[in-house]
């Protein structure tokens, strides 16, 4: 395994769920300028939309220019996130609300080598993970509710996700602060003063005709951001 060093925050991954699925190796390389490419698997079960499954992912992971920000919406990912850990993707994140045991997924997953995620839906509760922080690389601050892009961004998510920066500063803990959802030009300071680093953007970004433009706008729109909290 290579170990490159980690993109520094404020990270912007684009989701390819905005792409054009017929294009995806020429859309993979308008984002080389982004952090991760953010990639989400939907099962139709666990939300109400279907995306990919590992044979696309894998295919993702050998043609993108940048590493893999994988967002596993799926019941039972205790079953086959590890198998997109294995594939090659530096971050697997998987949904509270589905994981039988999330402490023991996110060890697999770091075992296997990939940064292990958490995800919360805007309805869930952030407490729970106080007193696991350290077991996680990342948690995921749904700003909309799973299952499509384009949606409005929800700002009653962030009181939640300030508690979390709150108390991963009171432990010492790097872990990354996530937010998934409506995260755009107007939304994203928000997000920022409110402590999260690591920012997924779809149609903000493909719906862009500069990309490489609109990734560094949202960098610095987020930078000034956490400067304000
Ligand atoms: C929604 C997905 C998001 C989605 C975000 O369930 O998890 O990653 O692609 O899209 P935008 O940025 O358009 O809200
Ligand atoms: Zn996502």
């Amino acid at each position: 395994m290579t170990l490159e060093p980690l993109p520094a925050a404020p990270r912007i991954n684009p989701s390819i769920l905005a792409a054009d699925f017929a294009n995806m190796q020429a859309e993979l390389a308008r984002i080389a300028s982004a952090d991760f490419v953010h990639v989400d698997v939907m099962d139709n079960h666990f939300v109400p939309n279907l995306t990919f499954g590992p044979q696309m992912v894998e295919r993702i992971q050998q043609t993108s220019p940048i590493p893999l920000d994988v967002h596993l919406m799926m019941t039972d990912p205790d079953r086959w996130a590890p198998g997109y850990a294995e594939l090659g993707a530096a971050s697997v994140t998987f949904h509270l609300e589905a994981a039988a045991d999330p402490v023991a997924l996110a060890r697999r997953l770091r075992d296997i080598g990939a940064r292990a995620g958490i995800a919360i839906k805007p309805g869930t509760a952030a407490e729970p993970l106080f007193d696991v922080l350290d077991e996680f690389d990342q948690i995921l601050v749904m700003t909309v509710e799973p299952g499509f892009g384009g949606q409005g961004f929800m700002p009653e998510t962030m009181p939640k996700l300030r508690a979390l920066a709150d108390e991963a500063r009171r432990r010492g803990s790097d872990v990354w602060l996530q937010v998934d959802g409506g995260i755009a030009d107007q939304t994203i300071a928000q997000a920022a003063a409110a402590g999260a680093d690591t920012f997924v953007a779809g149609s903000a970004v493909y719906g862009s005709d500069d990309i490489e433009a609109a990734v560094t706008r949202l960098r610095a729109i987020a930078r000034a951001g956490s400067l304000e909290a």
